[in-house]
């Protein structure tokens, strides 16, 4: 079995995100990832297990039995929330999910809190968490920074799972798969998610989540992806490519309201400014064509969904909010149910929650 203590960290940093995926893995050999760091890392089969899992827990939470059962799961474990970003529902969801599982957390959220602002560098500062926790979930603007850390405490003496929260402008697995759940729940009932039409809209050029949730989307059976976005913001060649080779239907579009009335789910972003390279540079893109309103609603299918990571500006009007079509509270909500599910079986927990008595 391949794992990140027998690879040079430049020799496993040049290896493609597929190649990546076996050291990444739980040595048990059960596909679970031990590390979670990209979407790539996450099959039909294990997004099966692990919707399913996440069912089981929500199930289970419901008696006061139950719920004190799933707080003894995990009551011999720590987890570190390190979060070098501004976060409400990532934050909260994954220290939710902790708590449901009865692991105790700590956290990090501004480096000015911690010795970082001494001087000490960030490899420094996980390898300290490591010393006093057995899980770290993180999220940092630093593409690759969780990838390079789960290489070094793999090679460490206290070698801990790293859950990425967000990295940089790149990858967000743990809200692609809250994504999926949401949309395999949403469709459950209706013919499930192979051969629904997918829209993207917004910021696509620089959404960490549509990257991640576009690449799970190929799981899938015959799912089309259309991309709505100002030309400036349109997504990029490395999320197409990647469709192009797997032969994922996809098209570009600078028109919402046509791409609505064929849509099964539209997963709207806001624009991401916080990125931009020069003051104001996203303020001077015309974005007016790219909210979705009263009119959009009115061409949506009767059973499509309206999706968001959150959170939002004005790109979602709050006309839409109590529209049942209207998922993205739901899809908060679910992002506490799977993370829980995703940190149970990455401590091997899976099998013995999905058979307790509850
Ligand atoms: N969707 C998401 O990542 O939200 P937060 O930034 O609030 O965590």
């Amino acid at each position: 079995m391949a794992s990140l203590t027998d690879i040079a960290w430049s020799d496993f940093a040049a290896l493609s995100l597929e190649a990546k995926r076996p050291y990444l893995a739980r040595r048990e050999g059960d596909g679970m990832p031990y590390h979670t760091l990209f979407a790539q890392q996450f099959d039909r089969a294990l997004l099966v297990r692990l919707c399913a899992l996440a069912n089981r827990i929500r199930f289970i939470n419901k008696s006061k039995e139950g719920a004190l059962y799933l707080k003894s799961v995990l009551a011999h474990k720590r987890a570190m929330l390190y979060f070098s970003q501004p976060s409400s529902r990532t934050f909260l969801s994954h220290l939710a999910a902790c708590q449901i599982l009865g692991i105790t957390t700590g956290s990090v959220r501004d480096a000015a809190t911690s010795s970082e602002f001494k001087g000490e560098s960030k490899e420094d500062s996980i390898r300290t968490f490591s010393s006093y926790f057995d899980m770290i979930i993180m999220r940092s603007p630093e593409q690759g920074l969780a990838e390079k850390m789960a290489w070094e405490l793999s090679n460490s003496s206290r070698p801990i799972p790293i859950l990425n929260a967000g990295s940089g402008k790149d990858q967000h697995p743990t809200q692609a798969l809250l994504d999926i759940y949401t949309l395999v729940r949403s469709f459950e009932n209706k013919g499930g998610l192979d051969g629904r039409t997918v829209v993207f809209c917004g910021d696509l050029l620089r959404g960490r989540t549509v990257r991640s949730l576009s690449y799970l989307l190929t799981n899938f059976r015959d799912v089309r992806q259309v991309f709505v976005a100002p030309k400036e913001l349109q997504v990029p060649a490395d999320v197409t490519d990647i469709l192009t080779a797997k032969g994922v239907s996809y098209s570009v579009s600078g028109n919402l309201r046509e791409a609505v009335r064929d849509a099964d789910a539209v997963y709207m972003t806001r624009i991401q400014d916080e990125w931009d390279s020069s003051k104001g540079a996203s303020a001077r893109i015309d974005t007016s064509h790219f909210k979705f309103g009263a009119e959009e609603l009115a061409v949506l299918k009767p059973d499509g969904v309206i999706m968001h990571p959150l959170p939002r500006r004005d790109e979602i009007a709050t006309c839409c909010d109590h529209d049942p079509r209207a998922m993205y509270w739901r899809q908060m909500r679910n992002g506490m149910w799977i993370r829980a599910a995703l940190i149970a079986a990455t401590f091997g927990f899976e099998e013995s929650v999905m058979n307790c008595g509850y």
